[in-house]
C-alpha cells in the first residue's frame, strides 16, 4: 500500500501544502503573503492572520491538484519550528485537527531539515541524482547560515554556523540600506548580474573554525555607502549594480571559504545547498565551479524548492514516518532551533 503524506508549512510568510505519494510529489501549493511588502519585512501579527485565511483553501487545493481524497491520506507532516510562533501555531493546530478528524498520525518536522532534504523530492518523469550520505549541506536562509553534515535523512550534525546575523539578513539589510526593497536577496541578485564584482572591496570577518559572522560586513557596507555619499550624493544611484555585485561576491566568498574548509576537513565530496539564499544565481554558479575544481559532486535544489514550501516538509515527514515516528497531539510549536 502507498504512503500518502500531506505536508503543511507555515513558519514565516508562506502558507503551503503539498502531497507526496511514496516520496513522489503530487502537488505543492504556496500562497505568498503580499501584505508585508510595504513594511519592508514580515509583520508577525499580519502573517498569522494571513495563514488563518489561507490554510483551508491551500490544503484543499493541494489535495485536489494531487487527486487525493482526505480519507486516502496516511499521515500529516507539519512544520513545528523554528519560525514565527503565531504563524507556526496555525499550521500546527490545523495538522492536529485534521489528523484527529481523519484518525491518522501527525509527524512534526524541523523546518531546516526540510530545506536540507529538498534534494530528495522526487517528481514523476524527472530523473534527479541524489547526494550520497554522508554529505555536506550549506544551509542559507533569512534566519540561518550553517554547514551541516547530513548523516542520514534523520541525522544531522552542525559543523559550523553563524555567530550573529544570517546571510539572508545581510542581503535583506543591504537592500533596505540602499532603498531597493524587500526581500532583498532576489533584488540584489538581479542587480549584481549587471555589475562588476571586483569594483569595491569589503573586509572579510576572521572567525575561527567553521563558524560564520555577517554583522561586520553589513556595518562595513553601511559606513562605505555613508562615506561615499558624503563626497558624492549620487554615488549610490550611479553605482548600484557594482555595489550589489561586490557585496554579493563578498558574501559568497565568506560562505564558500568555510564550505571548502569543511569539505577538506571531513573528506566529504557530495555537497548541496538549501534555504532561501540557495536561489542566488551567483552562489549557485560558484558552488558548481568550485565543485568542478575540487572533484565534488554538487547538487542544486530546483528554484521552486529553495524558498519555503510544503513539499520539503512532506518529504522530511515521510522519512520520519517511515522510521516509525509519530507526534502526540499535545505538541506545541517552537520558535527557536535550540528548543526543537
Ligand atoms: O528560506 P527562506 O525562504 O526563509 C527563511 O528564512 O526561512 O529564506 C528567505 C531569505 C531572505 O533573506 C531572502 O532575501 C533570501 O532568502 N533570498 C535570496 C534570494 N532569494 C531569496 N538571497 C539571495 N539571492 C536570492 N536570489
Amino acid at each position: 500500500m502507498s504512503d500518502i503524506i500531506l505536508g503543511i508549512e507555515s513558519s514565516c510568510d508562506d502558507t503551503s501544502a503539498a502531497v507526496i505519494r511514496d516520496g513522489y510529489l503530487l502537488s505543492n501549493v504556496i500562497a505568498s503573503q503580499e501584505v508585508h511588502r510595504s513594511f519592508g519585512g514580515v509583520v508577525p501579527e499580519l502573517a498569522s492572520r494571513a495563514h488563518e485565511q489561507n490554510i483551508v483553501p491551500v490544503v484543499s487545493e493541494a489535495l485536489s491538484r494531487a487527486g487525493i481524497k482526505p480519507s486516502e491520506l496516511t499521515a500529516i507532516a507539519f512544520t513545528r519550528g523554528p519560525g514565527l510562533l503565531g504563524s507556526l501555531l496555525v499550521g500546527t493546530s490545523f495538522a492536529k485537527a485534521m489528523g484527529l478528524a481523519l484518525d491518522i498520525p501527525i509527524v512534526m518536522v524541523n523546518h531546516l531539515q526540510g530545506h536540507i532534504l529538498a534534494n530528495f523530492i522526487r517528481q514523476e518523469g524527472k530523473a534527479v541524482e541524489e547526494p550520497a550520505f554522508p554529505y555536506l549541506c550549506l544551509l542559507v536562509s533569512g534566519g540561518n547560515s550553517q554547514i551541516v553534515k547530513v548523516v542520514s535523512p534523520l541525522e544531522f550534525e552542525i559543523l559550523g554556523q553563524t555567530i550573529d546575523d544570517a546571510v539572508g539578513e545581510a542581503f535583506d539589510k543591504c537592500s533596505k540600506m540602499m532603498g531597493l526593497g524587500y526581500p532583498g536577496g532576489p533584488i540584489i541578485d538581479k542587480l549584481a548580474k549587471q555589475g562588476d564584482p571586483y569594483k569595491f572591496k569589503f573586509a572579510k570577518p576572521h572567525i575561527p573554525g567553521l563558524d560564520y559572522s555577517f554583522s561586520g560586513i553589513k556595518t562595513s557596507l553601511l559606513y562605505f555607502v555613508r562615506d561615499r555619499m558624503a563626497e558624492d550624493p549620487q554615488f549610490m544611484e550611479n553605482n548600484k549594480e557594482d555595489i550589489c555585485a561586490s557585496f554579493q561576491k563578498a558574501l559568497i566568498d565568506i560562505l564558500m571559504d568555510k564550505l571548502i574548509k569543511a569539505a577538506r576537513q571531513t573528506g566529504i565530496k557530495d555537497v548541496t545547498i538549501g534555504g532561501g539564499v540557495s536561489a542566488n544565481s551567483g552562489l549557485r554558479e560558484r558552488l558548481v565551479a568550485e565543485g568542478r575544481k575540487r572533484g565534488w559532486r554538487t547538487f542544486l535544489p530546483e528554484f521552486k524548492f529553495t524558498t519555503d514550501n510544503a513539499a520539503m516538509i512532506a518529504i522530511a515527514g515521510y522519512y520520519h514516518y517511515l522510521a516509525g515516528e509519530r507526534t502526540p497531539l499535545d505538541v506545541a510549536p517552537v520558535s527557536r532551533i535550540a528548543d526543537f
